[in-house]
């Protein structure tokens, strides 16, 4: 069993912008569940100083040399269940109103990833592996061996680093080589960590952690190429046999339609038909829809940006107003798709509800009161929400892409297996030819329809499975 220390830039039960925080909230508590030893190291938010600072245990105070100055690191701590949380606080780089999209962010999480390396010393805690996840902590395993190699606390370290979504790459300037990361600058002449001029962090995770993995086999495959590869497939395809494509789970205790406190009635399995029923009456309500037990309902519960498919709706808007199904809408993101959300729902009152937000527990409630969830994603690495409508039996409709293609099963008419609908090419039309079979599905063969959302809510959308393949990747590096 190993020593694992996960680092990463969100994670719940403290912080949550992404599914990111999802992994990071039930994934350590899976593999400890196995018998590992895992720590989670986070930034210190405002948001977790402001809820959680009464219940954090000092551990340590240092600096670390940032912009040539020395800056001051304060670690807590906190354990959840078997799982011991660090967070690296400074109130200046941490303690703002967002987790990211600063002009400093590139400073930021240089300060974060030194203060993580000298937390090792500070605290005399040297892990087996650390295991990054995202731009946030791609330069570690870089830092680490280029700038602690002849320390054999350090060198004995190995790294994975876990790849959640290629297009967030954190690129920065190449002056902060020197002046934030502390490295020399032949490791930008050789092309070590230089990508497009400049110093990419994740790159750098790429070419330096001894395994790399994403979060589902298809997506694992799909950045080897130019179409979803944003400029790093050649560097992906340099480490292609270090490459691992292991799909996420969920928390399958948080996400359980028979316990979950956001819901107003509980399901099961054998009480499906009537809980759900009884949620769709209730968020039919809540939302200022016809409250109609016969329309079908469709969820959408997303970040809306142009990754998760939605201008096809765009482009269907009125195929989709004319449409015999009511729409719950829930996110926030670009403004084309607000504004064309806003508009859908002024003009079809009733019928099509826009909640522009972020509000947990209104999207456990989509997820149990829809029948059908919409998720017509470009690309999509992994995608944990149509994980969590499988488990609430609400079948989803994808496009065949990345962790989308490899956990949902299109619905076949003559054998009657799937557990949802799906289409191919990003095309509006393959999109809405899709969406009018659901549709008629639905309406017309019910029984059909119940079959569908018991393989749902029986396909195992834990991290057991995962888990174990984590398991056997962490024995190849010890
Ligand atoms: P991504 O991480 O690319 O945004 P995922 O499907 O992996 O996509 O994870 C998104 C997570 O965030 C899911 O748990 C989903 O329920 C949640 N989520 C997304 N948007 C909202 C929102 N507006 N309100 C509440 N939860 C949201
Ligand atoms: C990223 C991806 C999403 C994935 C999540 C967790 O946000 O966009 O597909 O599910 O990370 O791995």
């Amino acid at each position: 069993m190993a020593s694992i220390l996960m680092a990463a830039a969100e994670g719940l039960p403290f912080v949550k912008t992404g599914g990111l925080a999802d992994v990071i909230g039930s994934l350590p508590a899976a593999l400890a569940e196995m018998g590992h030893e895992v720590k989670v190291v986070l930034p210190l938010y405002k948001k977790i100083a402001e809820k959680n600072f009464q219940d954090l245990t000092y551990c340590a105070s240092y600096t670390v040399n940032i912009n040539y100055r020395e800056v001051p690191v304060t670690i807590y701590s906190q354990t959840v269940g078997k799982v011991a949380y660090f967070f690296v606080q400074h109130q200046g780089y941490f303690e703002r109103d967002a987790l990211y999209g600063y002009l400093d962010d590139g400073e930021r999480f240089a300060y974060f990833q030194k203060a993580v390396i000298e937390m090792l010393n500070q605290l005399n805690y040297w892990p087996n592996i650390i295991h990054c996840h995202d731009w946030q902590t791609g330069m570690i395993p870089c830092m680490v061996k280029e700038t602690h190699s002849s320390d054999s606390r350090y060198a004995n370290i190995k790294f994975v680093y876990t790849i959640h979504n290629l297009l967030f790459q954190g690129n920065f300037g190449p002056e902060m080589t020197d002046s934030c990361l502390g490295l020399p600058y032949y490791l930008l002449d050789n092309g070590n960590i230089r990508f497009d001029g400049g110093v990419s962090f994740m790159k750098s995770g790429i070419l330096y952690a001894d395994k790399i993995t994403t979060v589902s086999p298809t997506y694992s495959q799909e950045i080897l190429t130019p179409q979803y590869g944003e400029h790093m497939e050649a560097v992906l395809n340099m480490r292609r046999y270090d490459l691992w494509g292991i799909v996420n789970g969920i928390d399958t205790a948080v996400w359980n339609p028979n316990t979950d406190p956001a819901l107003p009635y509980h399901y099961n399995k054998i009480t499906m038909s009537k809980g759900k029923a009884q949620d769709k009456a209730a968020l039919q309500k809540e939302l200022g829809l016809e409250v109609n037990p016969h329309v079908m309902l469709v969820g959408v519960v997303s970040r809306l940006t142009y990754q998760k498919g939605f201008y096809l709706m765009l482009e269907k808007f009125q195929e989709l107003a004319n449409a015999p199904i009511q729409l719950a809408i829930l996110g926030t993101g670009e403004d084309a798709i607000q504004n064309a959300f806003r508009d859908m729902e002024n003009q079809h009152k009733g019928k099509v509800c826009f909640y522009r937000g972020y509000n947990e527990d209104l999207a456990h409630r989509i997820y149990a009161g829809s029948d059908l969830f919409l998720m017509p994603s470009l690309f999509e690495p992994c995608g944990l929400s149509q994980l969590c409508s499988l488990r609430y039996g609400t079948l989803p409709l994808v496009r065949e892409t990345g962790g989308l293609k490899d956990t949902v099963t299109p619905y076949n008419e003559f054998d009657k297996t799937g557990n949802g609908f799906s289409f191919s090419n990003y095309n509006a039309d393959e999109m809405m030819n899709t969406l009018n079979n659901a549709i008629n599905v639905y309406y017309n063969r019910p029984e059909d329809w119940k079959i569908l959302q018991m393989n749902a809510m029986n396909k195992d959308v834990s991290w057991q499975n995962s888990a174990e393949v984590y398991n056997r990747l962490y024995d190849t590096l010890m």
